[in-house]
């Protein structure tokens, strides 16, 4: 024992606190201002990324949380090349011009086209020789009813004498006219060869109108963050999703102040050059400072403050979340490095008080977990629909990946899971979510909560929410009165 009783310090988190009400010019909760950054260079509209777990983040939940102004991080417990293509579907899902669309040459199937539409969840493929020329555009609508599927591709097509295309350089406005004028749905853009140099589709245009806060690249394209490891494969790994058009990644490790992340980001750096990375997870200052300084873009703050996580119970090990962001936050105060709080968010108000504390983002996991768009399907129990969330150290997800990895040539699947059964001590367990619906209903209680949260604290914008930030802990008292009490609670 280092020192006495008395000189220990207090870690605090989300229930221990309230926010001291302030004055407030705030006149309605839409002046509240709640932009922010997820990294150095990326912005975010809303301050909510989606967790890097297999039951939290894949390409359906990154297109939606980027559609409304968030980002959502690919988890890793995947093959590089599927891990990848999770990052292009985001990619591909509405960039306004497609640079790179999805082709297939004339002599193939209409099998292998059905294939594709449903892999890639496509409307149409342009057909192209081997050059790249433009032959004709195949969408769902021509094969719908085709009953021989081992017909080519060029017998259904519409052909390239019928297609309506526009060149390489056309406007936006003007792409929209045409698209509208010939009442249809995509356009291949072609350069003077007539080679296939991008597509426009009406489907994408409808998107940028109906989410004009949209987290985008330069391209137009929505952005999604992917995780990578410090091991193994790791290199590799960034290099492909950079490739793909990956925004950030995300270095994903449960002891992020160690030797294992701080190296991973400086390789990464030296080798990849000017990429965004996030780096994590850690809990105290000199754990943010020390990956700052490693040359992290963002840093993530969360030790066994996940809804999942036993690390604390099993490790004895972890700091109480709000703690952890004051304190990281401090650490990484003299720079421009954004801190992600990642964990333990339960309720609207958890997200405001992580921000006043010197977040910039949160990471949100389970309460994403029980949505429509979290991989894997509903399940039903005693007449209410759940969906499963478990935490990536767990039994079960340890199982899962250690399968996948020795599946091609390790020992048999029986012996392997039997071996980690022995010598596994998981640090995440699993459970059921009830089902929530689609993601953009959390999000908007979350952000609605957020916006009156930050006019009871008199803040127009995040900085002065984090300015004008008194906290007063509360006791076990105070909590109880927090919750609703001494009703019978009807919904
Ligand atoms: P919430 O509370 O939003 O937290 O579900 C999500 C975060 O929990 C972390 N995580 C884990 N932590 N053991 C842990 O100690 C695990 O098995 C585990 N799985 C996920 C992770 O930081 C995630 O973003």
């Amino acid at each position: 024992m280092k020192e006495s009783v008395s000189d220990f310090k207090v870690g605090l988190t989300f229930d221990d606190v309230l926010l001291v009400p302030k004055f407030s010019d705030v006149k309605s909760r839409k002046d509240a201002d709640i932009r922010t950054r997820f990294s150095r260079r990326i912005e975010l509209g809303i301050p909510i990324a989606s967790a890097n777990m297999d039951t939290v983040t894949e390409s359906a939940m990154a297109i939606a949380l980027a559609r409304l102004g968030g980002i959502g991080v690919i988890h890793r417990f995947l093959s590089v090349e599927e891990e990848v293509a999770e990052v292009l579907k985001v990619k591909r899902s509405e960039g306004v011009l497609i640079e790179d669309p999805i082709t297939l040459g004339p002599d193939r199937t209409v099998r292998e086209a059905w294939g594709l539409i449903r892999e890639r969840d496509i409307g149409g493929i342009v057909i192209v020789d081997r050059a790249r020329r433009v032959l004709g555009l195949l969408t769902r609508r021509d094969i719908t009813l085709e009953d021989d599927l081992e017909r080519k591709v060029k017998e259904v097509m519409t052909p390239r004498k019928d297609l309506i295309t526009a060149p390489k350089g056309v406007t936006l406005d003007e792409a929209k006219k045409t698209l509208h004028a010939n009442k249809i749905e995509k356009l291949p853009i072609i350069d003077r060869a007539g080679n296939l140099v991008g597509l426009i589709t009406s489907k994408d245009i409808m998107k940028r109108r109906q989410f004009p806060s949209a987290t985008k690249d330069s391209k137009g394209r929505l952005r999604v963050a992917a995780a990578v490891g410090v091991k193994g494969d790791h290199m590799e790994r960034s290099r492909k999703l950079l490739e793909a058009g990956a925004d950030a990644l995300v270095v994903d490790i449960a002891h992020g102040h160690s030797v294992y992340a701080i190296d991973t980001v400086k390789e990464i750096r030296k080798e990849l050059g000017d990429v965004e990375i996030v780096a994590g997870n850690v809990a105290t200052a000199k754990g943010a400072l020390d990956l700052v300084k490693a040359g992290a873009d963002a840093v993530k703050v969360g030790v066994g403050s996940g809804s999942i996580c036993v690390t604390r119970v099993v490790t004895g090990s972890g700091v109480p979340q709000l703690t952890a962001i004051i304190e990281s936050a401090k650490g990484a105060a003299d720079s421009d490095v954004p801190i992600i709080g990642d964990g333990g968010i339960r309720n609207p108000g958890d997200v405001t008080k992580a921000l006043a504390a010197g977040a910039s983002s949160v990471m949100i996991g389970s309460l994403f977990a029980g949505t429509e768009e979290s991989p894997g399907p509903t399940i039903l129990r005693d007449g209410v629909r759940y969906k499963l969330t478990r935490g990536m150290a767990s039994l079960a997800a340890t199982v899962d990946r250690r399968v996948r990895e020795v599946r091609s040539s390790g020992p048999k699947e029986d012996d392997l899971i039997e071996e980690i059964i022995e010598e596994n001590v998981p640090e995440g367990v699993e459970g059921l979510i009830p089902y929530k619906g689609r993601a953009d209903e959390v999000v908007k209680q979350l952000v609605g909560g957020l916006r009156s949260g930050m006019s009871y604290s008199g803040a127009h914008t995040l900085a002065e929410l984090r300015k004008n930030a008194e906290f007063m802990r509360i006791t076990s008292a105070g909590h109880k009165e927090s919750l609703p009490h001494d009703i019978q609670k009807v919904v």
